[in-house]
């Protein structure tokens, strides 16, 4: 059987051609959803050694998300990469995604370095936005790493996102999304302004409160 465009009526694709598509698809997924389990895993075990060596959690929270198949296939679009399953796997380095939020700007650091030094977690990239934040403001510690997943039969690398900020930097950058997507704002400058001189006041925050927290620490 052939599906046909409803606009044009030409030729689309075999259906049987679709179906082994979707299941190569829905298996892809199912490998990120493994891919986050794995690395969600490592970070919490992270928490657990290190709250025991530091006697404190160095991480307040873990979020994580599959990119939705139109986020997908909006991106791919947008940069202009075919719209296949093998193309998914090979370009797009964010469909598996893991936000890590610690109180401090240096548990960030910590987390990511034992992650990292980790034998089966490779760095595929980085950007750090906290020592270079973004110029409106914007700041977290962003890891494309690679690690891999145990099939029944196969082990397969994965590509995971882990973006790592402290819970100043998640409120700041929650608030900046939801301006973003606001199309038909008012006085949009004046808000990006106030925004970016938020980002600045929250960093500094972060960095008086780290000094407060060590000073509570050592006893000084
Ligand atoms: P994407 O194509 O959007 O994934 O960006 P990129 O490939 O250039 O990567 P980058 O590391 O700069 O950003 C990845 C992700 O970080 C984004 O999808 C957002 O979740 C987050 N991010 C980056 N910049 C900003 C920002 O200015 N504001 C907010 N709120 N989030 C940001
Ligand atoms: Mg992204």
């Amino acid at each position: 059987m052939i599906i046909k465009s409803e606009e044009t009526g030409t030729e689309l694709i075999e259906l049987s051609k679709l179906e082994q598509v979707g299941r190569q698809f829905s298996f892809l997924m199912a490998c990120y959803r493994c891919a986050i389990m794995e690395v969600e895993t490592k970070i919490r075990v992270l928490n657990e050694t290190l709250s025991q060596q530091y006697d404190r959690n160095p991480i307040e929270t873990i979020k994580t998300r599959l990119k939705n198949p139109r986020s997908i296939s909006d991106k791919l679009r947008r940069k202009g990469l075919p719209l296949t399953v093998t193309s998914i796997e090979e370009n797009l380095n964010d469909v598996a995604g893991i936000r890590v939020i610690c109180s401090f700007p240096e548990d960030v650091y910590l987390i990511a370095r034992y992650l990292l030094q980790q034998d089966d977690v490779e760095l595929v990239s980085s950007k750090d936005y906290i020592r270079h934040p973004k110029a409106n403001g914007y700041r977290s510690l962003h890891l494309i790493i690679e690690t891999p997943i145990f099939l029944a039969d196969e082990k397969r690398l994965m590509r995971v996102e882990v973006q790592l900020r402290t819970i100043a930097m998640d409120f700041w950058a929650s608030l900046e999304h939801k301006m973003r997507y606001k199309k038909d704002l008012n006085c949009a400058d004046e808000i990006a302004a106030e925004l970016k001189e938020c980002a600045e006041e929250s960093a500094r925050l972060d960095a008086r409160m780290q000094r407060i927290r060590a000073r509570i620490e050592y006893n000084e």
